[in-house]
């Protein structure tokens, strides 16, 4: 009887394992009410920020918008009090002729106040609508530089792509709002303040019961943004797992194995579970946010009642003129429109903080990836490289992908590494390139240590990546990279890696471009998309050539052309290369050979000497070799 498996194989979707596991946990309560609270306390530093996005982005727009919205609200209290002499002059004994005449004066300069009010107004928006974008694209390139610089083992920390994705998703749109609220706080607050002085010109008492009137609705706008937050950052990491599964749906890569595999119910179903658990979190945060802002509206409306009231006590005690107390209707009126303006922007302030400081999180975060500049002086021409000792785990891994690994390139030299699936070359070749850097040991560059060269490494390598891109761009481009064309290299590279065929077919040649969701585009098969990362490795002017798998996907007749040629290429350009391949014929040609299992090095030498010790090497050569070899001519 066969032993029963260590552990229960999956049942069901595979979707409540992954929602199971901490990795897709939906509620982490604690950690969510804890950085909230900490978020609060960052408000003002946050502010502080956002603004100087703003005036990074466009210092005239900024100035002309905050003196120009201010201007705006202290010109309402102006024109406020020029209303209290148009009453007082029409509340006057007198024929109505008379009194309305009297009054003309102070209602000439009500209305211009309130034109120029308007004009000012307007220059406030227009700067204001002028900054949005050019925030947005200051950020946005902020973000991309910090992408694309950041160490490449940070894209496989989990925290990495939540925090990249709540940046992305919302962060990076939330620092023109956040700049438009901190203004239109602003101007609410001079116009407030000035307000406030009207009012308590007309009697003391009005501003106490003017702030008792908005505190209720503002706290309840407060609380209802701060559920919303909650639920959106509790909900993220389900958002991208749906976000995953709705592109897996909708993409080509993957339509066909879809269909095959009848993955359509249940990848419906993992869908449909995601989509109804976050329905449900938006339902649930809009009704106690209902329920909040009731509360907060009742508040509010018995405050102003009792405002109203003391209004009406006053004028009956005989404690303020009519044309008084009409006038601080007029300014309690407007000073709540003021105080719900600045507590809306204080809350908008808020709201976008705290999405704001999800990009200045991934800032953080990212800022911390960033490689140190170089301490050593540019590597020059490749003399050795050497691995010491190098362990290497993945932020994710568990186990070290590379233990204690050595090894050496010499100038010149094929250098080949074989092992199973899952051995560690893949890590290894990324050790070799710069990409990686291990935890203990070291790599070097002619003895100078990679982390002391910095990224300037890379330029001297280069490597046909195992996963390689494709990149949404013409064939040339997808070779070229980000150097220049230069027409006899494309040509030679082209005839090295058989990309010259795959050219030859295409509609546009060089030109195509390889994207199909543009109506120009041109799909191609793996192999020669293959072929192409194949060119793209040759291309490159380099010391070290780093070939992973690169023939893979090649059909037979271009993977010994891809083997016979990466020597003839090495040759010519003196470059080294390492070679990873499961094909035992083209590593017999290496100056060297090193045998991976489990991560790490348990054989190395050239062929002959490793075929005469009974190892590893010589099972898998043999059993390739018998693989090829007819049965009938063995004896
Ligand atoms: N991005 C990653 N995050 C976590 N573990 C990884 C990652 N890439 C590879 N590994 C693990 O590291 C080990 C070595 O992988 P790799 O170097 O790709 O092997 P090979 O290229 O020899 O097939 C494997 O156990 C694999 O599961
Ligand atoms: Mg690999």
């Amino acid at each position: 009887m066969p032993e029963p498996p260590e552990t229960a194989p999956p049942s069901g979707t595979g979707l409540d394992e992954d929602l199971a596991a901490p990795k897709w946990r939906f509620f982490d309560e604690e950690l969510v009410r804890t950085s909230l609270w900490a978020k609060l306390t960052h408000m003002p530093a946050l502010t502080t920020a956002a603004m100087g996005w703003a005036w990074r982005a466009n210092r005239s727009d900024l100035l002309t918008a905050l003196v120009a919205s201010s201007v705006a609200a202290l010109l309402a209290a102006v024109s406020l009090s020029s209303v209290t002499l148009v009453l007082d002059a029409l509340l006057t004994e007198g024929p109505i002729t008379d009194r309305v005449r009297a009054a003309l004066p102070a209602v000439a300069v009500v209305a211009g106040v309130a034109a120029l009010s308007g004009t000012v107004r307007m220059v406030s928006d227009l700067a204001l609508a002028r900054m949005g974008p050019q925030i947005e694209r200051l950020i946005e390139m902020e973000l991309f530089s910090l992408t694309t610089r950041a160490n490449l083992v940070a894209f496989d920390a989990e925290a990495w792509a939540d925090a990249m994705y709540r940046a992305r998703d919302r962060g990076l749109y939330e620092v023109p709002r956040m700049v438009t609220a901190c203004l239109e706080g602003l101007a609410g607050l001079v116009g407030m303040l000035s307000l406030a002085g009207v009012l308590a010109v007309l009697h003391p008492i009005l501003l106490p019961l003017l702030v008792v009137s908005v505190v209720p609705t503002g706290w309840a706008a407060m609380r209802a943004a701060r559920m919303e937050y909650q639920t959106q950052r509790e909900l993220s990491t389900g958002r991208r797992r749906r976000w995953i599964l709705g592109d897996r749906m909708a993409s080509r890569d993957s339509a066909a194995e879809l269909r095959s595999y009848t993955m359509r119910e249940s990848l419906l179903a993992d869908y449909g579970e995601l989509a109804d658990k976050e329905r449900d979190s938006m339902l649930s945060v809009a009704w106690r946010q209902t329920r909040i802002r009731a509360l907060g509206g009742v508040a509010g409306g018995v405050a102003s009642a009792l405002t109203y009231s003391t209004l009406g006590l006053l004028l009956v005690a005989g404690l303020m003129p009519l044309s008084a107390v009409g006038t601080a209707v007029l300014a309690l009126q407007r000073a709540q429109g003021q105080m719900q303006r600045l507590l809306h922007s204080l809350n908008q302030v808020y709201e976008s903080g705290l999405y704001f400081s999800d990009f200045e999180e991934y800032r953080a975060l990212a800022r911390a990836e960033l490689p140190p500049a170089p301490t050593a002086p540019a590597p020059q021409e490749l003399e050795r490289l050497e691995v010491r000792k190098a362990t290497f785990t993945y932020p994710t891994g568990e186990e070290p992908a590379l233990k204690g690994v050595s090894m050496r390139v010499e100038a010149g030299e094929t250098i080949a590494l074989v092992g199973a699936n899952g051995s560690g070359k893949s890590t290894l070749a990324r050790l070799l390139a710069g990409l990686y850097t291990p935890q203990e040991g070291s790599v070097t560059w002619n003895g100078d240590d990679f982390a002391a060269l910095g990224p300037a490494v890379r330029d001297r390598i280069s490597v046909i990546i195992q996963d390689h891109t494709r990149w949404p761009m013409t064939a040339r481009r997808n070779v070229t990279m980000a150097q220049d064309c230069d027409v006899t290299r494309l040509g030679e590279a082209a005839r090295l890696s058989g990309t010259d065929e795959v050219v030859a077919g295409l509609p546009r040649g060089w030109d195509t471009l390889l994207d199909t969701t543009f109506a120009s585009g041109v799909n191609l098969s793996g192999g020669q998309w293959q072929r192409l990362a194949g060119a793209r490795g040759f291309y490159r002017v380099a010391d070290l050539l780093i070939a992973d798998e690169p023939t893979a996907a090649l059909d037979a007749r271009a993977e010994a052309r891809f083997f016979e040629t990466i020597r003839t290429h090495a040759e010519r350009t003196g470059a080294a290369v390492v070679l990873i391949t499961h094909r035992m014929a083209s590593v017999r040609m290496a100056d060297r050979v090193y045998v991976l299992e489990h991560g790490e090095v348990i054989e190395e030498g050239t062929h002959e000497t490793l075929m005469s010790t009974h190892g590893r090497y010589r099972e898998l050569y043999t059993l390739q070799a018998d693989a090829y070899t007819d049965p009938a001519s063995r004896s």
